[in-house]
């Protein structure tokens, strides 16, 4: 009995596997709608050319040395046919395009003849893609057809981004033939922003600044640069998630809290820079005096005058937030941020 119930179960479990199998099977041929491999030749609108391997672009090509030494040692270069990895998956012309049209066209041409290398150069422009002509959304699929948000995760809302959006292209950030080392050096990355964003280069010149000039942090601690939906691309959803990032002791909770003002740090504080100490947005009192009338204090020890201050917060130095309420220990009367 116990037998054939486990026949009959088996039996049933077994097809659908083989179905499953062979289903999986069927999903991994798939194709792309679009075979990525045509992506460069629909681009370059050269449907003859073919591509012949990076070995012909390499061979005989001296200036390409250097350029072909740093691209090996990377990253991606290590995808290439005789690498480690052995997976073939990047060569030279999963970038440049299909080179089989120029190279008919520059065979037996030498280097090193004046005549033949403006031929050559000619031939390059003419039969690969053109890097100085295309738009920035075309070159950015070159890298897009394999760099797909799920194997590179950060770049999940780069469709919509507000660089691909305006004109920026992957290779405005990552020179593919700067080096070797692929990865983007933390330290480079303010002159990469800045050359750009030259309205914030001016705020990071402010006297009081964070120390992004002094590379202690860096734009991309604040910014994801390849976009998300989040408000100016931040790291974090808000702004004050962001800044509590590297302040959390700012950021609360707190007993007494400063109404919802901490919500937005930017509500008083300029994130890049500010002519003013601690990177207000104006100086106190006049920062505080925009939401307060400002008192006067009066007691004995000043001979019952009243005195009025310049610095609010030399008494109210708790001013984020406090957990202990003000001098007069009245806890209904809220916290006064001075202890
Ligand atoms: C991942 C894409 C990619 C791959 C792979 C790639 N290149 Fe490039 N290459 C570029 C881009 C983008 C440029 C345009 C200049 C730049 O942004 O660095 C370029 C520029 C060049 C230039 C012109 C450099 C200059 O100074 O004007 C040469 C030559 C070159 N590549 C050769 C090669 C060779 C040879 C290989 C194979 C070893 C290769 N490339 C592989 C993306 C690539
Ligand atoms: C033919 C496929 C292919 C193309 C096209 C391609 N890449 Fe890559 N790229 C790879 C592979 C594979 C790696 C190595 C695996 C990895 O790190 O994800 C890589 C690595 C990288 C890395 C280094 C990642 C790391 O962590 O070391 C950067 C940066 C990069 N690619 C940028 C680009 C840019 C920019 C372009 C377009 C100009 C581009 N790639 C085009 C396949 C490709
Ligand atoms: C505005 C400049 C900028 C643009 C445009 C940009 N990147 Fe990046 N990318 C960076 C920076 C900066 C990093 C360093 C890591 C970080 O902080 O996110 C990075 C990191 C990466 C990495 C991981 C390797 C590393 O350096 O940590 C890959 C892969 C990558 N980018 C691919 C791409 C691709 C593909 C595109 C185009 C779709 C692109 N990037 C567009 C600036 C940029
Ligand atoms: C090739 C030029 C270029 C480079 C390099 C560049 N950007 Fe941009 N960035 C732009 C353009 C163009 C815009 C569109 C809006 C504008 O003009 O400010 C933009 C927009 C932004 C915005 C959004 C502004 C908003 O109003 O929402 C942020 C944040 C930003 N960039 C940060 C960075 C960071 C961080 C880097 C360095 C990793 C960087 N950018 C590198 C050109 C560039
Ligand atoms: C400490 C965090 C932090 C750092 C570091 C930082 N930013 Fe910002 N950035 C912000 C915040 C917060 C805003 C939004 C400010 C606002 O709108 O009140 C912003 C806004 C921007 C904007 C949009 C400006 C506008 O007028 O809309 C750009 C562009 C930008 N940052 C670029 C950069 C660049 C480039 C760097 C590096 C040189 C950098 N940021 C470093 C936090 C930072
Ligand atoms: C990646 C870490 C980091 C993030 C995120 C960050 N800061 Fe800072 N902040 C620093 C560092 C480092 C200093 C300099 C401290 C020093 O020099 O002693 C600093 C200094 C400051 C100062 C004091 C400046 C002075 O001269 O006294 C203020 C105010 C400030 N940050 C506010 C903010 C605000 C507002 C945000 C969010 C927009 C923010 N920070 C996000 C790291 C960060
Ligand atoms: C209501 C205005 C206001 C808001 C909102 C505000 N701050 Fe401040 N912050 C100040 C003032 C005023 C100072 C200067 C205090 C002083 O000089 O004693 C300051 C100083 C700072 C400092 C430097 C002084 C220190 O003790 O290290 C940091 C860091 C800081 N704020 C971070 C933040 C963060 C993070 C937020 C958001 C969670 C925030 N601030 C929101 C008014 C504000
Ligand atoms: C954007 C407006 C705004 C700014 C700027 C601001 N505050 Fe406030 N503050 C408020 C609000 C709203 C409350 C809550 C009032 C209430 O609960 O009655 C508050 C509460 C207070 C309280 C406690 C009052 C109470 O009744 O509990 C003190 C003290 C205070 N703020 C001091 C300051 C100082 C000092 C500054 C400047 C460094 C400042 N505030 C900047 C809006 C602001
Ligand atoms: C010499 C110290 C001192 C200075 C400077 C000071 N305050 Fe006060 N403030 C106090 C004291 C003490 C209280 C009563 C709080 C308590 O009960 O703990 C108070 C209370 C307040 C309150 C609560 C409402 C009220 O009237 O009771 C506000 C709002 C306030 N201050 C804002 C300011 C602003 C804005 C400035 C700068 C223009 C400022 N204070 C400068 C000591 C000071």
């Amino acid at each position: 009995m116990r037998l054939r119930l486990i026949a009959y179960g088996l039996l049933p479990c077994l097809a659908l596997a083989a179905f499953f199998m062979t289903g999986c099977a069927k999903l991994k041929e798939g194709k792309p709608i679009v075979p990525v491999r045509e992506y460069e030749k629909l681009l370059l609108g050269k449907l003859t050319a073919d591509y012949v391997g990076d070995v012909n672009c390499l061979k005989g090509c001296h200036t390409h040395d250097k350029l072909a030494l740093d691209f090996k040692a990377s990253t991606m270069g290590d995808q290439l046919k005789e690498s480690s990895s052995g997976m073939k998956i990047v060569d030279c012309e999963s970038c440049h395009g299909p080179a089989s049209e120029m190279m008919k066209e520059i065979k037996g041409l030498d280097v090193n003849k004046k005549d033949d290398y403006e031929k050559i150069v000619r031939s390059h422009k003419e039969n690969l893609l053109d890097y100085s002509t295309l738009p920035a959304g075309a070159l950015s699929l070159i890298c897009l057809k394999c760099h797909t948000s799920n194997a590179t995760f950060n770049i999940h809302n780069w469709n919509g981004s507000i660089h691909a959006t305006n004109e920026v292209s992957c290779s405005n950030c990552h020179p593919i033939h700067g080096s070797s080392d692929l990865i983007v050096d933390p330290r480079a990355v303010q002159k990469l922003c800045l050359d750009c964003h030259v309205d914030i280069r001016v705020q990071f010149s402010l006297p009081n600044h964070h120390p992004v000039r002094e590379e202690k942090i860096f734009c991309t601690d604040c910014h994801e640069p390849h976009g998300n939906s989040n408000y100016k691309n931040l790291r974090e959803m808000t702004v004050k998630e962001t800044c509590a990032r590297c302040h959390p002791e700012k950021a609360g909770p707190f007993l007494f809290e400063h109404a919802d003002n901490t919500e937005n740090c930017a509500m008083c504080h300029s994130p890049h820079g500010s002519v003013n100490n601690s990177l207000l947005k104006l100086p106190e009192t006049f920062l505080c005096k925009q939401c307060h009338h400002p008192h006067s204090i009066t007691s004995d020890a000043i001979g019952g005058k009243s005195m009025s201050f310049t610095r609010c917060t030399d008494c109210h130095s708790m001013i984020h937030g406090s957990d202990n309420p003000g001098l007069s220990g009245d806890v209904d009367a809220g916290g006064r941020f001075t202890r």
